[in-house]
């Protein structure tokens, strides 16, 4: 039965971790899979976290499921996170939240819904975009488009963009990065995203905002601006959270699939299909990381250790870029990668092609995607000066 399976390559992200494993160069650096490092390259469990999880092991009194949507205490923190407390859309009603694997585990639910409940619209996503979403979105039986987001020059592309928004067919799906583009780095302004914004409603798009982030670009709330600009402006959004990255808790996959709807009857009438979409993937989520992330938020203690932390990250990762870019001064090439102190998030496109980033593994043991994707987080001020001396020497 089995006979005609072909072997395929391995995921071109994840595929990069066992390569980096295995390499023997002692100074090897990676680059690659989007997890955070601190100076000594290591990816700790925040403190904020473990004092949570000692909460979880002492208090905790059973295991039974949590149900589709989650533990409603989850829910009750990650709303207001997101769309801001005292957002009009939550006063309203309008939003649901369903705890999922993952911002990877929103997305497949957002992608069956979009199957099931809008049959023949079609999604679009920005090129470049996170691999998977191609992935994601075929898997589930929707037809995939482009539209472009950066230009040969490998700057933001924002003209191209808006009017590939303008062509794009009424009704369909438009997938935007709420913050941390990526695998770009390359942000919208504020002004863009109210562009964005008349752009949707001339032609009546339904967002679907990509929030996998928070918090790593300019700030909890800084973050948020675009998603909460669209909740509150427009009848229909769906935004894919995710708080693996911004408590580090990436083992445990903890998302949120948010749904707005135009009232809170609709709400409630998209909610009850999204259980069947959770039910039919894997029944109910899994607890730990919802748990963690509800304990610390309804706690104002761990709560201001965990922004603390957080604001740590995000500070060391902008430094990093600026760093970097400084560090490549001696070599005359400061302006032409200047724009990796602009971008913003774990991510920069750096514009190194393939063939550089061949070269940056096989001569110096430094690993990242083959578009270019630099994983910001894994600079530190110790491998900086090898990691200018390598790109110059790849230039
Ligand atoms: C990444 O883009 O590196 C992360 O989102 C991890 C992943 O699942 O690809």
């Amino acid at each position: 039965m089995f006979e005609h399976i072909e072997r395929v390559p391995g995921d071109a992200i994840l595929g990069l971790i066992e390569a980096f494993k295995k390499d023997t160069n002692p100074q090897k650096v990676d680059l690659g899979v989007g997890v955070y490092k601190d100076a000594q390259g290591n990816t700790p469990v925040m403190r904020a976290v473990k004092e949570a999880e000692a909460l979880l092991l002492k208090n905790e009194t059973t295991k039974t499921y949590i149900g589709s949507h989650g533990a409603p205490a989850y829910g009750e923190v990650v709303l207001p996170m997101v769309l801001g407390e005292g957002s009009p859309v939550l006063e309203a009603g309008r939003a649901s939240a369903t705890q999922s694997p993952g911002g990877t585990g929103a997305l497949r639910l957002a992608a069956d819904f979009i199957a099931k409940q809008l049959p023949g619209k079609g999604i679009w996503v920005s090129d470049p975009t996170w691999p998977n979403h191609h992935g994601i979105f075929t898997a589930a039986g929707i037809a995939l488009h482009k539209y472009p987001y950066v230009d040969a020059e490998n700057r933001l592309d924002f003209d191209g963009m808006l009017a590939a928004l303008k062509q794009i067919p009424e009704g369909d799906v438009v997938v935007l990065h709420a913050c941390c583009h990526n695998p770009t780095g390359f942000d919208l302004s504020r002004e863009q995203w109210q562009t964005v914004l008349q752009v949707l409603r001339e032609r009546n798009l339904l967002p679907l905002v990509d929030f996998a982030y928070q918090g790593f670009g300019e700030g909890l709330e800084e973050d948020a601006y675009a998603v909460r600009l669209l909740a509150e402006s427009l009848d229909e959004v769906i935004i894919t959270s995710s708080c693996s990255k911004n408590f580090g808790i990436y083992c445990e996959r903890t998302g949120c699939l948010i749904m707005v709807a135009k009232s809170a009857e609709q709400m409630e009438n998209v909610r009850s299909q999204i259980a069947i979409v959770a039910r039919e993937n894997y029944s109910n989520p899994p607890a730990h990381g919802g748990a963690i992330v509800s304990e610390i938020l309804h706690s104002a203690e761990l709560a201001a250790i965990w922004r603390e932390e957080l604001t740590e990250m995000r500070d060391r990762i902008n430094t990093l870029r600026r760093d970097f870019v400084e560090a490549l001064k001696p070599y005359g090439l400061d302006q032409k990668y200047a724009h990796i102190a602009e971008q913003r998030g774990m991510f920069s496109y750096t514009g190194l092609t393939p063939e550089q980033v061949d070269r940056l593994r096989d001569e110096f043991g430094i690993y990242m995607v083959r578009s270019g994707r630099a994983n910001v987080a894994g600079f530190s001020h110790e491998n900086l000066p090898y990691l200018a001396k390598a790109v110059a020497a790849v230039n």
